[in-house]
C-alpha cells in the first residue's frame, strides 16, 4: 500500500470512529497518527456544537487535543469513561491486539480498563491472523534494564531496546521500552502472563479482550467488527 493510501485509510477509520461520539460523553483519547485524525474530526464536531469532555493517554495527545480547543480533563478527576478511541498496531480475529508502537501502551491500557467501550481504528494491513509480526513492546523500569533484557533474551524473545535520537526511548511514565521480535505469538494470554512475572516489567503491549468495536478501513469502505 502506498503512503497516501495508508493515510486515506487511517483518515477513513478515524472519521467512522468519530460517529460513535455523542454529546454528554466523556471520551478517552488514545495515541498515534490515526488518533490525531480522529481528534481533528472531533474538534470540528465540537466547533459545531457537540458537547464532550475528554481524557488523554499521553502528553502528545493532550497537547494536540488542547491545541484544537478540546477540553482534556485530568484522568484522576473523572469516573468511568464512556468510550475510548484508539489505534492499534495489529489486531487478530478475536480482537486481541498489540499496541504501543507509539510508546503509550501503559497509559492506554489504564484508560482502556476504565472505559465502558473501547473502539479501535486500524487500516487493513493491521488486521492479521496471528499477532507477532509487529514487535511486541514491553514497558520496563529503568533500574536493572540490562538484567531485564537478558532475561527476555534467555527466554528466546529477541529483545531490543527502543531508542530515540540515540538514547533509550523514555515513556511518559519515565520507563523504557523493550521490543520483542517474536514474529508469531501462538498463545497471547500465556505470553502476557509470563512477561508480567518478570521483575522490572511494568506492562506489555498485548491488549487482550480490550477492544469492543474494531473499525477496519479498506479501499472504499470501513468494516465494523463487534466483540462477541
Ligand atoms: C500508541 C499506540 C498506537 O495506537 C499504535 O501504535 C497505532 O499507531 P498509528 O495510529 O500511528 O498507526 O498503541 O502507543
Amino acid at each position: 500500500m502506498t503512503k497516501s493510501d495508508l493515510i486515506k485509510q487511517k483518515k477513513a477509520a478515524a472519521e467512522k470512529a468519530v460517529e460513535f461520539i455523542e454529546s454528554g460523553m466523556l471520551v478517552g483519547l488514545g495515541t498515534g497518527s490515526t488518533v490525531k485524525f480522529m481528534i481533528e474530526g472531533l474538534a470540528k464536531k465540537i466547533k459545531n456544537g457537540l458537547d464532550v469532555k475528554t481524557v488523554s493517554t499521553s502528553n502528545a495527545t493532550s497537547n494536540f487535543a488542547e491545541s484544537l480547543g478540546i477540553t482534556v480533563l485530568n484522568f484522576n478527576d473523572v469516573e468511568e469513561i464512556d468510550i475510548t478511541i484508539d489505534g492499534a498496531d495489529e489486531v487478530d480475529p478475536n480482537l486481541n491486539g498489540i499496541k504501543g508502537g507509539g510508546g503509550a501502551l501503559l497509559n492506554e491500557k489504564i484508560v482502556a480498563s476504565s472505559s465502558k467501550k473501547n473502539i479501535w481504528m486500524v487500516d487493513s494491513t493491521k488486521h492479521v491472523e496471528l499477532l507477532g509480526r509487529f514487535p511486541l513492546p514491553v514497558e520496563v523500569v529503568p533500574f536493572g534494564i540490562n538484567q531485564t533484557l537478558n532475561k527476555l533474551f534467555l527466554l528466546g524473545y529477541k529483545p531490543e531496546f527502543r531508542s530515540a535520537a540515540g538514547k533509550n526511548y523514555v515513556t511518559d511514565g519515565n520507563h523504557y521500552i523493550i521490543d520483542l521480535h517474536l514474529n508469531k505469538i501462538k498463545n497471547p494470554a500465556e505470553l502476557n502472563n509470563k512477561l508480567l512475572l518478570i521483575p522490572g516489567v511494568v506492562d506489555t503491549g498485548l491488549f487482550l479482550e480490550v477492544c469492543d468495536v474494531l473499525i477496519i478501513s479498506a479501499d472504499d469502505e470501513c468494516k465494523i467488527i463487534l466483540k462477541t
